[in-house]
Parts: structure tokens; C-alpha cells; sequence
């Protein structure tokens, strides 16, 4: 059975919704689901935009013929080969065997490269400024390289103002019927798994996003419609979602906020972070959450890392070193090219106490533009007594810096 909904005249979202994926790229988990966005153009030449995933072909094909009714594929657009969205193109083409399919060289090069047969059909390799006519809808092709592949470009339909952004402006969960930003509570129930999504998947390529958003920025009166490959198509309240990719493609927080992450073995460091967090909250500064990093998914610390401004970084010493755990989202966020944050330290150890110098080298040497605040708490196994002036002074450090 078909499930489609109309974007507007003409142009159909055929795309599907993933419940069954636990892991996104196998390392992201997805409890809300993801959808799978494919659009369909009935123009006079029948246009398809990206395909999806191999898990939910069926639905995209059930979707194609339902609304082709009989008459043939004409033309195959792919913004972005990955396999998410081009697993299901083989498929396309065992079923419209004259369908020509459009898109950058580089996507046709990976395309041959993960085992693709499209060499048999007519292939059509465009670049920046390239259009293209298909009856009333002529198209223009915007390169997008590194968002978030090399070989991404996103499509912008001057006819009926519809932007087809690939990977740009997506999101996890799937969409269960919706599909419009203005079905949803975006900022109620969305905000974060958007977050999750953009700092987790595209993170790291800040300045590729800049670039599009410039693009992007330059025909802004003429987008009517934002046609993601996942998440909900957006018809309304551009400026929300733009400073919100603002903010993260350029590493700057969005909420002058702290966040506390312990590694604790014994619940000893765990401690001086609630600690902390209460002497915080007698200061003042309630715009705080705390996060074991042993029971928080890495995915989850990074997006939260992007959307405050001061980071408290609590550890023990483990092996002479910085807990893995905590080592490991650490390293996270050199990978995902973090910046412009404010760190305090809080260190643990029982004989040789060495994961606080440790982290503040990493936060010195590994990241770039990032403040640590001279005071630290360290501890001797636990939080005594005669440690609660160095927990003042710290907590002062941070309310005073978040207040500037
Ligand atoms: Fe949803 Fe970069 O693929």
C-alpha cells in the first residue's frame, strides 16, 4: 500500500519511516526512529529526488508506482549517494530501466565505488549553476560538498521554491504521518534529536555548512519549501532553523549554560559533581544538567556540548590516565572540530592524581579556542570536609565567568 503526502502542486514526499534501525550508521541510536526522505516531481517529465534506504525500498516503490500510475521514471536526481539514501537506486533502475540519472561527478565516482550499476543508463553529471528543465520546473543545481559527503550537492526548484537540501537541515525521528515543521512541536519535541542529529553527523564540517547557508542566504526569498533527506520538510519559521545551523556551524553556544559530565567509579566523583551542581544553584546558576558519562550515549554529551557555554569535566584517574569513557568523548570532540566553550576541571584519585593535568592538556593542545578556568577541585578518593572552600572558589569561577 502507498504512503505519500503532497508537499505542494505537483511534488509528492514518497520517502519512508524507519522504527526497526537502532544504531544510525551503526553508532548513533535512533529510539524516535528516522525517516528516509525521497521526493517525486510530476511534471512533464517525471523527476524523482534521492532514493532511500535498502530497509524501506519497498515502500519507496509501492509509493513510485502509485503516483506514476503506469507511466515511466524519466529522471533520477541524486543530491547525496550515501547508502541511507542511495541503497535503493539499483532497484530504481531494475524497474525503469530508461531513467536517466543526474548528479555530481564525484557522487557517480562513489556510486562505481560501492558496487552501484549505473553505467548501463544515461548518466548526467552537473555542477554549480547547472539547470535543468523538466516542463513548468526548471531546477538549478547547487554544489554542497561536505555536507557531508564530498559529492553532495542540494537542488533548488525555481518554479515552486522548493529546496531539496540533502543531509542539510534533517533530523532523527521518523515522522509517523507528518511531514510539515508546522505539524510538529519542532521546539517542544524536535529541538534535540535535531541537535543530535546535525553535531553528530555533520558536526564537524562547520565551514562547508557556512558556505551552503551563504548560498543558501542569497535566494532565502525565493525558498518556499526546505525538502531535507530526513525530518520534516520546513514551509515556515526559516529563521528558527537558520540560527540554530548558525550557531552550530560556527561552534557557538546557544544557551549560556553549564554542563556537568562525571566519570566515577564508586560514585565518589559522581558526588562532588551534584556537589557542585547544588552550590551552583545556590549561586544562582540553575541553567544546568549532569551527565554520567558512563550512562550517556557519547552522541548525547556532543550534541548537549554544542548547545552550552561551560563545560564541567569531572574524572578519575584510571590507569594513570583519563577515564576511557570520558577520554573517548574527548576525543569526540576534536573529531567533530568543537570550539569556543569554557571547560572547568574537577580531578579524582586515590594515589596518583594525574587525569586533571591530563585533560586540561588535551582541552590546551587537541581543541581549539577553548578557555579553562584556573580553578580546579581535586580530590583524594572522595569529597571531605576541607574541601568545601576550593568547591566554592570553583563554583564562584563558573558563575562569575557564565554571568560576564
Ligand atoms: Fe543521511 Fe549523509 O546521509
Amino acid at each position: 500500500m502507498h504512503c505519500v503526502r503532497t508537499v505542494t502542486q505537483d511534488l509528492y514526499w514518497v520517502g519512508a519511516n524507519d522504527h526497526r534501525l537502532h544504531l544510525f550508521e551503526n553508532i548513533h541510536p535512533i529510539p524516535k526512529g528516522v525517516s528516509y526522505n525521497s521526493y517525486l516531481l510530476l511534471d512533464e517529465q517525471s523527476v524523482l529526488f534521492d532514493t532511500i534506504d535498502w530497509s524501506s525500498c519497498r515502500q519507496l516503490l509501492e509509493n513510485i508506482q502509485f503516483l506514476l500510475a503506469g507511466k515511466p521514471l524519466d529522471v533520477l536526481v541524486i543530491n547525496h549517494m550515501e547508502p541511507d539514501h542511495g541503497a535503493s537506486l539499483e532497484e530504481i533502475l531494475i524497474r525503469y530501466p530508461k531513467v536517466k540519472i543526474v548528479s555530481t561527478h564525484k557522487s557517480f565516482m562513489l556510486m562505481r565505488q560501492f558496487g552501484f550499476n549505473v553505467d548501463s543508463h544515461e548518466l548526467v553529471e552537473v555542477k554549480e549553476g547547472d539547470t535543468m528543465c523538466f516542463g513548468k520546473h526548471t531546477v538549478t543545481f547547487i554544489a554542497a560538498p561536505m555536507v557531508h559527503w564530498p559529492e553532495a550537492m542540494v537542488t533548488f526548484d525555481t518554479t515552486n521554491g522548493a529546496l531539496f537540501s540533502a543531509d542539510a537541515f534533517g533530523s532523527f525521528i521518523a515522522l509517523d504521518g507528518k511531514l510539515f515543521n508546522d505539524e510538529v512541536n519542532f521546539d517542544r519535541d524536535w529541538i534535540g534529536e535535531a541537535r543530535r542529529y546535525y553535531t553528530n553527523i555533520v558536526g564537524k564540517y562547520g565551514p562547508q555548512v557556512q558556505a551552503l547557508l551563504k548560498k543558501a542566504a542569497g535566494i532565502l526569498d525565493q525558498i518556499k519549501f526546505i525538502c531535507p533527506l530526513h525530518g520534516p520538510v520546513w514551509r515556515s519559521d526559516f529563521g528558527y532553523l537558520l540560527d540554530k545551523y548558525q550557531h552550530w556551524s560556527t561552534y557557538e553556544p546557544e544557551d549560556k549554560a553549564v554542563m556537568i559530565v562525571y566519570a566515577s567509579m564508586y560514585g565518589n566523583t559522581e558526588a562532588a559533581a551534584q556537589a557542585l551542581a547544588a552550590r551552583l544553584a545556590d549561586k544562582g546558576v540553575t541553567n544546568t544538567v549532569v551527565y554520567d558519562v558512563s550512562n550517556t550515549h557519547v552522541s548525547d554529551l556532543i550534541s548537549e556540548t554544542f548547545r552550552v557555554s561551560h563545560i564541567v569535566l569531572a574524572s578519575v584517574t584510571y590507569n594513570l590516565g583519563i577515564y576511557p569513557v570520558m577520554h573517548n568523548y574527548l576525543m569526540d570532540m576534536k573529531a567533530l572540530n568543537l570550539q569556543n566553550r569554557t571547560f572547568a576541571i574537577v580531578e579524582n584519585g586515590s594515589w596518583a592524581c594525574r587525569s586533571g593535568d591530563l585533560m586540561q592538556k588535551f582541552l590546551d593542545e587537541e581543541l581549539k579556542c577553548m578557555t579553562v578556568l584556573n580553578e580546579r577541585l581535586s580530590l583524594a578518593s572522595s569529597l571531605h570536609e576541607d574541601k568545601a572552600d576550593e568547591l566554592d572558589a570553583l563554583a564562584d569561577a563558573i558563575a562569575d565567568d557564565l554571568n560576564q
